[in-house]
């Protein structure tokens, strides 16, 4: 009995910390295991306890209390270090949204290993808190660790989080996909944005019969999807003719040149439907021109092919809850991912129609954890809040607050450049002709945020949250401030590459 009390007071533990955070984190409880000095103790008492390793060791909230402060002191720069090496050692692609800033020159470092979140707030190992505009890859609108969230994912851990059979939480979790998405005649689920995106770009083949599919986004790192980044990118033996092309956001042009091109070929076309990533050049892209949309639903249906939304990053993100809700498009399929689970991994492809039943049993699609029910709890509770509260809209107002001070904050820096994209989803771009300077003021003013404390992708983008109230706004505008006036100093008396300590980020 001990011992169960011990394992769920220990689940209960965890979930203090935020499932999923943009940055690698590290287990206090790793620690224990790894044998760290300073967490030989243990206390007694049965509650408030937590599993120390297979010895099982414990000990009590204060003394872990006293513990995390002793940590953030014992654990210096090189057991900092020491870990992000290890953990490079054995994962050397471990990309973080600060990808390439570990440490700095003259020692800082930055957030690499993160300890806690909550709200829009993260610390790192040493105690340094951030305001965070990465929000674990955007899966969280709400913010990490929502009260709501955690009491529904403590609770379904009272049974096991899988079964080979469906439950009822699928169910309700279903029944409220229905009310937000009307008319839908099929959901499918998996555990990442991939695995649906995937999946929608095969029920568009199987449905059709046809191979081609015409996408503007980003759509995972499925091979329907990668192989257009070629053999050398993606190890995905090449196709000739190719079966995925590219068009350009809001080019209704441009789209109509490749439709007609592939109009007898096509399966699908698959977007999404607002701001999505152009390049570093670009940015975000703007919000959709509705006749945009229009085009693409008509000439779609105009020969039989399937117009897929790919919803994840504006799925309860965008006004309304979705794209196709506010604009009045209705798309045949959509994705969805992200902030659904609000950070626990669940995802949905939505269908219209007969093409469930038409297409899903050539579509081979059945991972084994697609009917866990801990995501499912998640996402009733996060869909509940969505219902409840005015998510989309809070985020709509303080990315546009965000935008318009960032923006007054390069023009009074003397620094030409802009946020763009829709306020959910935005990106800080420079102006300047020169791609070297752009990298350099880029790199400057990403070391600068983070020496004061606010994460963002390296790239510039940046996802506001409900969690981001007006008084982090305003402390965000003012490190924004600090740093683009170091910025606009060093662009003019050309001292941007000695004034940056950290490796530069290179556009990609
Ligand atoms: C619009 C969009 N689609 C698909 C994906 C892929 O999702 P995942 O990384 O969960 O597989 C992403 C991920 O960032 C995304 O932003």
């Amino acid at each position: 009995m001990q011992l169960e009390a011990t394992r769920r007071t220990s689940r209960a533990r965890v979930l203090c910390i935020s499932p999923v955070c943009a940055a690698p984190r590290w287990d206090l409880r790793s620690l224990f295991r790894a044998g760290h000095p300073h967490f030989g103790q243990t206390a007694g008492g049965e509650h408030d306890h937590m599993q120390a390793g297979s010895e099982g060791r414990s000990v009590s909230t204060n003394t872990l209390k006293r513990l995390r402060g002793l940590l953030s002191r014992a654990l210096g720069r090189g057991r900092e270090a020491a870990l992000w090496q290890q953990m490079q050692k054995l994962h050397p692609w471990s990309y973080t949204p600060t990808h390439g800033i570990a440490w700095g020159r003259d020692g800082t470092s930055f957030p690499v290993v993160i300890d806690r979140a909550r709200g829009c707030r993260i610390w790192d190992l040493r105690g340094k808190e951030y305001i965070d505009y990465t929000m674990g890859w955007g899966t969280t609108v709400l913010g990490y660790c929502h009260s709501e969230v955690q009491k529904a994912v403590r609770s379904a851990m009272g049974s096991a989080p899988l079964l080979a059979y469906p439950r009822p939480i699928q169910a309700e979790v279903q029944s409220l996909l229905e009310r937000d998405f009307p008319g839908i005649t099929g959901v499918a689920f998996g555990k990442n944005g991939s695995d649906v995106c995937t999946l929608a770009a095969r029920l568009c083949r199987g449905y059709t019969g046809r191979k081609t599919i015409l996408y503007c986004g980003y759509h995972g790192w499925g091979d329907f999807w990668a192989e257009q980044h070629g053999f050398s990118r993606s190890s995905i033996p090449e196709r000739h003719p190719a079966l995925i092309h590219r068009f350009r956001f809001n080019d209704t042009g441009g789209f109509m040149a490749l439709f007609e091109q592939h109009r007898s070929d096509l399966a699908g076309v698959m977007l999404e439907p607002s701001g999505p990533w152009g390049g570093n050049d670009i940015g975000c892209e703007p919000d959709a021109d509705q006749g945009f949309l229009e085009t693409l639903r008509l000439a779609t249906r105009s020969v039989g092919a399937l117009l897929v939304f790919d919803e994840i990053i504006t799925g309860y993100r965008y006004l309304e809850g979705s794209v196709q809700r506010a604009r009045g498009v209705t798309p045949d399929l959509t994705c969805l991912g992200k902030a659904i689970a609000s950070g626990m991994p669940l995802s949905a492809l939505l269908a219209r129609g007969d093409i469930m039943q038409v297409a899903f049993g050539k579509a081979h699609y059945g991972p084994t954890f697609q009917a866990e029910a801990w995501s499912f709890a998640a996402a009733k509770a996060t869909i509940e809040v969505f219902h409840r509260e005015p998510v989309a809209l809070h985020v709509w107002k303080q990315g546009e607050a965000l935008r318009q001070g960032i923006d007054e904050a390069l023009r009074v820096a003397g620094i030409p450049g802009h946020v763009k994209g829709p306020p959910f989803r935005m990106s800080i771009c420079f102006g300047e002709e020169q791609g070297e300077i752009r990298e350099l003021q880029r790199t400057l003013l990403q070391q600068e945020i983070l020496r004061l404390g606010v994460s963002i992708y390296n790239n510039g983008v940046m996802l506001p949250s409900y969690a981001h109230d007006d008084t982090t706004l305003e402390r965000t505008l003012e490190v924004f401030r600090a740093a683009l006036i170091i910025v606009g100093r060093a662009t003019r008396d050309g001292s941007l590459a000695a004034k940056i300590c950290i490796p530069l980020l290179r556009e990609m």
